[in-house]
């Protein structure tokens, strides 16, 4: 199976997002109209933590069993941002919303979890934590129209403003299509305190 462990949006902050989404594919569709891109559906963003690839049966019951465990991290709130490009510079691969992550709860859930995957075999992202949701993939950005792309994007407001409380983390499962990946959550375990 194909696995990877996110957070979730709660219904306001996914609205929020895919309203942000919905105007920025309109301006993008203006600016930038040779560029294809594969725009995130609105029920698939998430947060992802850690991407773990294919996973035998025996190895996924022990990311279970990882996640199971109390995380003894209380429900701590994030808020959506502005929105940015992977690579930084360069032809754009990636179209994200940042979210902001003020009192550094996430990154520490992302090192606590990092850990527990590093217990059962993962090796760490190499890539530093930069939270955010992928809104979209850009597949093809023909001639200059990557930097045009780029531009339109980094004027872009994005969503800020929506918070939200991060209380659980998910085990999903990706399966690929032609048509696109399609997300099954197997596992969602809550954020708590003192549960030990
Ligand atoms: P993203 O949030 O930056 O897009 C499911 O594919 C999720 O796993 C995606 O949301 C994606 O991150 C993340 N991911 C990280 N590395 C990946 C990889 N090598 N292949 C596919 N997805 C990856």
């Amino acid at each position: 199976m194909r696995l990877f462990i996110a957070v979730d949006l709660d219904d306001a902050a996914r609205r929020a997002a895919v309203e942000g989404l919905g105007r920025l594919r309109q301006v993008v569709a203006r600016a930038a109209p040779r560029c294809r891109i594969k725009w995130v559906e609105a029920d698939e963003l998430h947060v992802t933590l850690h991407f773990l690839g294919e996973v035998d049966p025996e190895r996924t019951d022990r990311v279970r069993r990882q996640l199971s465990d109390p995380w003894d991290l209380a429900p701590f709130p994030v808020e959506l941002g502005g929105v940015g490009l992977f690579p930084p510079t360069g032809p754009p691969r990636v179209i994200w919303l940042a979210v902001i992550d003020r009192e550094a709860m996430l990154a520490r859930l992302y090192d606590v979890l990092a850990a527990r995957l590093g217990a059962v075999g993962f090796e760490p992202e190499r890539r530093a934590f930069r939270a955010h949701l992928t809104l979209g993939r850009v597949r093809e950005a023909p001639g200059g129209t990557g930097a045009a792309l780029r531009e339109v994007v980094e004027r872009f407001p994005g969503a800020p403003g929506a918070r939200w409380l991060i209380d659980h983390v998910t085990l999903y499962e990706s399966r690929l299509s032609p048509r696109g990946p399609t997300y099954t959550p197997l596992l969602v375990r809550p954020l708590d305190v003192g549960s030990r």
